[in-house]
């Protein structure tokens, strides 16, 4: 046997591989049957003399086809993955996610909520007619339920049109003192610049024994200060709603023109934040509170309102149309 012979022979072989051939490369050389394995067996029939420097060329070579194999199956592997991918596309850009502008007007809201001692509270979104209205003091077939554009179910269950049937599930279960803020999606068939059909807010409801009306407006001008700047101005206008008496709208001072008057606050130099009011003694009752023993104020604001006046934003719709481009400036 010509051990330079079959290295040769080998290197040639090798020459030629692709990846398919390297195993009969392998048997043909290394196998059971091949030279070099039959040759290192049949070591023993040798002198001492030969067989250790027979033995030591047989096995050097078994070592370098060994390698050699090795190095050409990486070689030959590495290539072939190189040809699945095409390097020199440019990356895919990964998307991170933001938050929605209106759950980052609710976070802000809720630290100060939750830094005056308010707690967060949830209720249901399809609400009986005694939660949304009746017990809210607004009895069927009164005018009043007409400040609310209701999407009914039946006559008795509705999609609640504010958060305030909260006010009546929370005092139900709860004894005063009360101190909640109620979240979560409300809706009104509605649709313009400045209305959506589903939309959010924000309810305060604080019940205790010895509340006044400067309890409230010490706590909203220290809530929309928080929310808007501290040289922000605020102000109170007389106002309606049946759950509360005396009752109030909250306009914070235009923030783009200081209260002079622009485009922006219709030239008023004033724009409205929410309602509020002293809890009317009816809601008390109906949530079976003494209304000779507790007082309270509530408030509502919408949170779309909140987070256009804040981000200077004209259509609410855009919220809603998860259009990236608006989405990824907050
Ligand atoms: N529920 C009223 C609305 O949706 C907002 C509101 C006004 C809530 C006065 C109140 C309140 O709790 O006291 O327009």
């Amino acid at each position: 046997m010509d051990i330079e012979k079959i290295k040769k022979q080998f290197e040639s072989d090798m020459a030629q591989a692709g990846l398919k051939d390297l195993e009969p490369i392998r048997v043909n050389y290394l196998g059971k049957k091949s030279e070099i394995i039959k040759g290192l067996r049949s070591l023993g029939s040798l002198s001492v003399e030969e067989r250790k420097s027979r033995g030591a060329k047989l096995n050097s070579l078994r070592n370098y086809i060994e390698e050699a194999l090795m190095a050409k199956k990486v070689e030959l592997a590495g290539a072939k993955e190189q040809e699945k991918y095409d390097l020199t596309i440019p990356g895919k850009k990964f998307e991170i996610g933001h938050i929605h502008p209106v759950t980052r007007i609710y976070n802000e809201l809720f630290e100060i909520a939750k830094s005056m001692g308010f707690s967060v509270q949830e209720g249901p979104e399809v609400e009986s007619d005694w939660y949304s209205f009746e017990a809210l003091n607004i009895p069927k077939n009164h005018p009043a339920r007409d400040f609310a554009d209701t999407f009914y179910i039946s006559e008795e269950v509705n999609l609640r049109p504010h958060t305030s049937n909260v006010q009546i599930r929370y005092m139900e279960s709860h004894k005063p003192p009360i101190r909640i803020v109620a979240y979560g999606r409300t809706y009104r068939r509605d649709s313009d610049m400045t209305h959506t059909p589903m939309f959010h807010q924000m309810e305060g409801l604080l019940v205790d024994d010895r509340v006044t009306f400067a309890d409230l407006k010490g706590a909203l001008t220290v809530l929309i200060q928080k929310m808007f700047g501290e040289d922000r101005k605020v102000r109170f206008r007389p106002h309606h709603f049946p759950f509360t008496e005396p009752s109030v709208e909250m306009d914070v001072s235009c923030g783009l023109c200081g209260g002079k008057g622009c485009r922006s606050c219709k030239h008023s130099g004033w724009l409205e934040v929410l309602g509020a009011g002293s809890v009317h003694p009816n809601v008390l009752k109906n949530a079976g509170i003494d209304p000779k023993k507790y007082q309270g104020f509530a408030f509502g604001m919408g949170i779309e309102r909140i987070a256009m006046l804040k981000y200077g934003i004209d259509d609410m719709r855009l919220f809603y149309d998860n259009d990236l481009r608006f989405l990824e400036q907050f």
